[in-house]
């Protein structure tokens, strides 16, 4: 009998379970537990998915917010896109958008400080990867995901988009400054 077969026994449910395949359903069963255990116990143990608070907001005004930011405290300007980098005073509130194809602006925080990271997008989805630290969340448009961070570490860290968003995903890069 192949699969694409009826089966031999039209009600085969009533026939008895096989070793065989009886095991492969308790391996499968205890290896969905123990995945689904590992969604609590990484977000407790591992660094890599942080608790975060959501609010509903728009891109126009989760735009000003950033501008705001962008207006006080830029200290230069990168690249010849003219990218600011803004230096938030620590323990600051600070506004991170991701825009196609964009993170937006530049940010330079101080080691050892806490900051509060809000971010949104302005358009579609985005994914926000922190390398080389491998933190990722999700950023939707009109909700603002805040964070609480305290870089631990200077140096100079790449965010990348790791959520599929056009044309010009691959090129969808941001920085992050991590200074004494
Ligand atoms: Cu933004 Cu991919």
């Amino acid at each position: 009998m192949s699969s694409i077969m009826p089966p031999h026994q039209k009600i085969w449910w009533k026939q008895p379970l096989d070793r065989v395949e009886g095991m492969w359903i308790a391996i499968a069963l205890l290896w969905s537990l123990i995945m689904f255990a590992m969604m609590p116990f990484w977000h407790v143990y591992g660094k890599q998915n942080l608790s975060n608070e959501a609010y509903r907001t728009t891109p126009e005004a989760f735009g000003k917010k950033v501008q705001a930011m962008i207006d006080q405290y830029t200290v230069r300007t990168e690249t010849d896109q003219q990218i600011p980098v803004v230096r938030p005073p620590a323990g600051s509130d600070v506004y991170l958008a991701g825009r196609l194809w964009q993170w937006w602006p530049m940010l330079e925080l101080e080691k050892g400080k806490s900051y509060r990271l809000h971010l949104s997008s302005m358009d579609w989805q985005h994914g926000f990867s922190l390398q080389p630290l491998n933190i990722n969340l999700q950023i939707i448009p009109n909700y603002e995901t805040v964070v609480t961070i305290t870089p631990d570490t200077s140096g100079e860290f790449t965010i990348v988009c790791n959520e599929y968003c056009g044309i010009g995903h691959h090129s969808m890069l941001g920085k992050i400054y991590v200074v004494e």
